[in-house]
């Protein structure tokens, strides 16, 4: 039926496209009294082959699409659009005030007071901004948080998603994206001083929020593969090996005594990492608390990475859950999975998020 069909065609799922691996979630809002609960539809989750993707650039589009077409097809999902995010070196974001002026001048007045922020022409970029209300601003200014993406990396990501029939319909920036996947899950964190460390495979996303907004963002060219990168050099493994010996499994000749030391090396180079980048934002901000930090990505499972960060920063570390305030039905849905690798999900659910609308 041609109705059915418009209806249909309106769904959109949240596309993490990301070095390691490919993860979908699609939402069903539901009005509960005044508010609106949200309920998963669908889920999905497929590794990237090998180098497909590296540090965000795509290096083979046929394995990409493929992938694309796969995590579409498994998840059963009735949409054919999507929203996905972008992050790490094509992407630029900077922190600046603007002068306050009336709501229908401001778009121009942004977009004009960006430029000089941005090391690339106009015509090389796409630029998006976030305005911030924040008791450290004057009351004539406001803040705005600039992202700017090269259109060359757009268009990869463009390109890949359309070859595999699907249409592109909102980019976000996977900062963001975890923001509003943490804020709609834990309504006690939109109150306070939070840093959300997402640890991916090549990027490590670091976004502060405070009072429900980001008050700073940074990427980080660091993630889960210098682990295994390590421990490949350091006990002459094999890739696939060395991932096994990183999530705990047993591998034939290594013993666990062998792999912590490797793994502390580098964790003490990410903790130094993160260390900059709040030092970064205290001396960037009048006022520098972080309550609370929560962890996010698939190197958020790595064994005892709660104690790493509990020992280098006396914060309060949490794991963010992206189905914490999500309703899910057990009956189509395998629960242990989903508990196994919640945080895995936290971009792709702000991304889902976002396209039914959800923005805090
Ligand atoms: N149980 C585990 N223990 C340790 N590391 C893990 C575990 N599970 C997954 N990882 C690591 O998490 C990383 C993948 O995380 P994630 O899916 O968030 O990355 P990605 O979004 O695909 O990559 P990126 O955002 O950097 O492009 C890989 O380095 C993988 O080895
Ligand atoms: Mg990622």
């Amino acid at each position: 039926m041609a109705f059915l069909d418009v209806m249909k065609s309106k769904r959109i799922v949240g596309l993490d496209i990301g070095s390691f691996a490919l993860k979908l979630v699609e939402l069903k809002p539901r009005k509960k009294g005044k508010s609106v609960v949200y309920e998963l539809e669908s889920l999905g989750y497929e590794p990237v082959p090998f180098q497909s993707i590296v540090e965000g650039s795509i290096m083979d589009s046929t394995a990409v699409v493929d992938a694309i077409q796969h995590i579409f097809y498994e998840s059963k999902t009735r949409a054919r659009r999507l929203s996905f995010g972008v992050s790490g070196s094509s992407v630029i974001v900077k922190r600046i005030e603007v002068q306050r002026l009336s709501p229908n001048e401001m778009h121009e007045h942004i977009i004009w007071e960006a430029r000089p922020h941005i090391p690339f022409t106009p015509e090389e970029v796409n630029i998006d901004y976030e305005m911030i209300e924040s008791p450290d601003i004057s009351p004539d200014r406001v803040g705005v948080i600039l992202a700017a993406v090269r259109k060359e990396k757009l268009n990869d990501y463009i390109n890949v998603v359309t070859i595999a029939e699907k249409e592109p319909a909102i980019v976000d920036l996977d900062s963001f994206a975890i923001l509003n996947s943490v804020l709609t899950n834990y309504e006690m964190y939109v109150d306070r001083s939070v840093a959300i460390i997402n640890i991916g495979s090549s990027v490590t996303n670091v976004v502060i929020t405070r009072g429900g907004y980001p008050v700073f963002v940074r990427d980080i060219a660091f993630g889960g593969n210098q682990f295994t990168d390590n421990l490949q050099k350091e006990l002459s493994l094999k890739y696939e090996k060395a991932e096994s010996v990183k999530k705990g499994r047993p591998v034939e000749g290594v013993s666990p005594a062998a792999v912590k030391p490797v793994v502390n090396l580098v964790f003490n180079e990410l903790q130094t990492e993160i260390r900059k980048t709040f030092e970064f934002y205290r001396s960037n901000t009048t006022e520098g608390r972080i309550d609370n930090i929560l962890l996010s990505g698939g190197t958020a499972n790595l064994e005892s990475i709660t104690d790493f960060f509990s020992q280098a920063f006396d914060i309060p570390i949490e794991i963010a859950n992206p189905f914490n305030s999500i309703e899910i039905n057990p009956k189509k849905f395998d629960l242990d999975f989903i508990k196994d690798m919640a945080p895995v999900f936290n971009v792709a659910m702000g991304l889902a998020l976002r396209a039914v609308g959800e923005k805090k």
